[in-house]
């Protein structure tokens, strides 16, 4: 029997492409697993099921980790976001985004050396779905910030900060203008912290936090912080780095965890055998330092500096001119 269990779902539009080019990557340094596929998205909804249905989020639950490509979220129409049942479901309650200079590879800050993690709370806030209308020229939503829904975030990252042998934690806030909701936010932050006295704690306000990452994003280590400023700012900080085909993610619950890039399923170049599988390298990567398996995750890491730095097999994303299997050959020869 294989000593891992991940549950994949290929997803949307370039979702199967990156998805075939990330498992055939992992299998060539010798990574195996008992991989159980499962339907989301389009694929579903033709079925007639919804974007995420039941029997796919159990089979996650169950399984515990899964490695997801991008799904195509149909505008309008009472079709929700597959990722948002998701989450909500497994109570995915962190979204831990890194963002890393590569070498080789040309963003707004070449010359800068940008290694900072950003950690989103991705169940409450604004996103809690709470919306109405009182009167037909008045809509109004509500923001939910709990303290255990807080606490829980702030363990999680001071605990990721220590693993990682990493030295600060940055909560992001507006507690100056929104004192109830981030004001609890960072009360509970400042609680949290008292436990964790070996690493560098303090706050930053959402707005000079936004300039401060244009101008100087090399000061920042780990940034902690709710739903909507982090769906804002993690996008920014993707931007820093060299763009979407570069940006992993991972959605972390207390007993599941779905690995997934932050970039959608680019219907534009779908099927042309063009897209970048970095982004969800990347986060295959992620889960396998989370499933423990750290050496393969270093020796496939040195392989993507490596192509990244040689810059001669670059897919057309980065400026290159190579195919999503040209890539994934010249990885597999690095890694080798
Ligand atoms: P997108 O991220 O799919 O595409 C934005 C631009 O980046 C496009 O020009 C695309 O070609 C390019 N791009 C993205 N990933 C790339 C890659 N790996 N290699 C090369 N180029 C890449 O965002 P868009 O167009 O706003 O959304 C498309 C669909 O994806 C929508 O239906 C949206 O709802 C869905 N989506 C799904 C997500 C998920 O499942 N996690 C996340 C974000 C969007
Ligand atoms: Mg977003």
């Amino acid at each position: 029997m294989a000593k891992h269990h991940i549950a994949i779902i290929p997803g949307d539009g370039i979702g199967p492409e990156i998805m075939e080019s990330v498992l055939t990557i992992l299998g060539s340094v010798g990574f195996s697993a008992e991989y159980t596929y499962l339907e989301a998205g389009l694929s579903a909804i033709e079925k007639g099921e919804s974007a995420m249905p039941k029997s796919t989020i159990e089979a996650v639950r169950e399984i515990g980790i899964a490695l997801k490509s991008p799904t195509t979220t149909p505008v309008g129409g009472g079709h929700t976001s597959a990722n948002v049942a998701l989450r909500k479901a497994l109570d995915l309650f962190a979204n831990v985004r890194p963002a890393k200079s590569l070498p080789g590879i040309r963003g707004p800050f070449a010359d800068k050396e940008i290694d900072l993690i950003i950690i989103r709370e991705n169940t409450e806030d604004l996103y809690a779905g709470i919306e109405f209308q009182p009167h037909p020229d008045i809509a109004q939503a509500v923001k939910v910030i709990t303290r255990p829904g807080s606490r829980r975030l702030f363990r999680y990252s001071f605990e990721m900060v220590r693993r990682q042998g990493r030295k600060r934690l940055t909560v992001v806030h507006k507690a100056n203008i929104m004192k109830l909701t981030d004001g609890m936010f960072l009360e509970e932050f400042r609680n949290i912290a008292k436990e964790y006295p070996d690493i560098i704690s303090d706050d930053i306000i959402i707005d000079n936090c936004c300039m401060q990452l244009v101008t100087k994003p090399e000061q920042f280590d780990v940034l902690v912080t709710e739903n909507l400023y982090g769906d804002i700012v993690s996008d920014l900080c993707a931007g820093l780095v060299g763009g979407l085909g570069l940006a992993p993610g991972a959605n972390i619950g207390e007993k599941c965890a779905v690995f997934e890039a932050v970039h959608g399923s680019a219907p534009d170049i779908a099927g042309k055998g063009i897209a970048n599988p970095t982004a969800l390298l990347l986060s295959a990567l992620m889960m396998l330092r989370h499933l423990g398996e750290h050496s393969i995750a270093d020796r496939l890491m040195q392989a993507v500096l490596k192509v990244c730095e040689e810059g001669l097999h670059l897919t057309g994303d980065l400026g290159g001119k190579s195919s999503t299997i040209e890539y994934q050959q010249e990885l597999i020869l690095k890694a080798s």
